[in-house]
């Protein structure tokens, strides 16, 4: 694994990753998301297929999937779409499950996880992928347009790059919410406005921009309710310190994003040829 220019992700990452397949969990994930498809997210199913719409995979394309984590959103794709991926993500335990779920589904022949940090430079060929998604990470890159010119290399002419950015600012922030909500890690917090300048800067022209704030909203509250209800044996597994911050992670991620002042847009762009 290379060396990261960021901090590595740590706090929830190491209890979701670490205990990922349990049944404990699972059943947190189902009632957070409506349908577990092995995400660590904001991530429903619905978002991704309406998401999958614009990404133009079929049999036989290639998708890199930059910070994967357990690789279940990718897996997903492969499923539906035909096409083959490769997922990549620093975090050793989430690569390590992202296998095992690939031949649990019977897709271990066109996926691949790796551990790689994404934010040096990446061992693939240039225009080597039709797509590139990168779902709620971008925010833990230090280096955020380096590692857009980094996509654009490893993307074929026309292909289609779609990353979501839950970490943008649209409104006042106290210094504990902030805190709080960038407790996971190395954070960056960015105006809104700033990611399609840093799109059009790497020279990729801009396709969609969608304000998904609703749904970072609602998975949070259903998943901390889903974690308050099983609180005694998350505890267990977790410990006290552990599930209190966790709980306040998605409290404040909650109502920051219900009232708008912390933002999550996805943005579609595409290769020019
Ligand atoms: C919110 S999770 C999203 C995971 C996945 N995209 C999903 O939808 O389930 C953010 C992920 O970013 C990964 N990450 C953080 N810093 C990274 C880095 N420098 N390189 C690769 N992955 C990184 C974390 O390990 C974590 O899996």
């Amino acid at each position: 694994m290379r060396k990261s220019n960021s901090l590595p992700p740590a706090g929830h990452y190491n209890s979701n990753y670490g205990n990922f397949q349990t049944e404990l969990y699972a059943q947190v994930r189902h009632e957070a998301f409506g349908e577990d498809i092995g995400q660590n997210s904001w991530l429903t199913s619905d978002e991704q297929d309406r998401f999958l719409e614009s990404l133009n995979l079929s049999v036989g394309a290639r998708l890199l999937d930059v910070a994967c984590g357990a690789g279940g959103p990718a897996l997903r794709i492969a499923a539906i779409t035909g096409c083959s991926i490769v997922g990549i993500d620093v975090h050793e335990q989430a690569v390590t499950t992202a296998n095992l779920l690939a031949g649990q589904r019977g897709l271990a022949e066109r996926a691949e996880f790796r551990s790689i940090d994404a934010t040096a430079p990446l061992p693939f060929s240039d225009s080597s992928f039709d797509a590139i998604t990168c779902i709620d990470a971008i925010n833990h890159f230090s280096n955020r347009q380096s590692v857009i010119a980094e996509w654009v290399r490893l993307l074929k002419p026309g292909g289609r790059l779609l990353f979501t950015d839950p970490i943008t600012l649209t409104g006042p922030l106290t210094n504990a919410e902030v805190a709080t909500r960038s407790s996971a890690g190395f954070y960056l917090f960015v105006p809104h406005g700033y990611d399609e300048r840093t799109i059009s800067q790497c020279g990729l022209q801009l396709l969609v921009c969608e304000d998904t704030t609703a749904n970072m909203a609602e998975v949070a509250e259903a998943r901390h309710a889903a974690r308050e209800s099983r609180s005694a044996a998350l505890r267990e597994v977790e410990g006290q310190q552990s599930f209190d911050g966790q709980q306040e992670f998605l409290a404040v991620a909650a109502r920051v994003a219900r009232e708008g002042r912390l933002s999550r847009f996805v943005y579609v762009s595409k290769k020019l040829s």
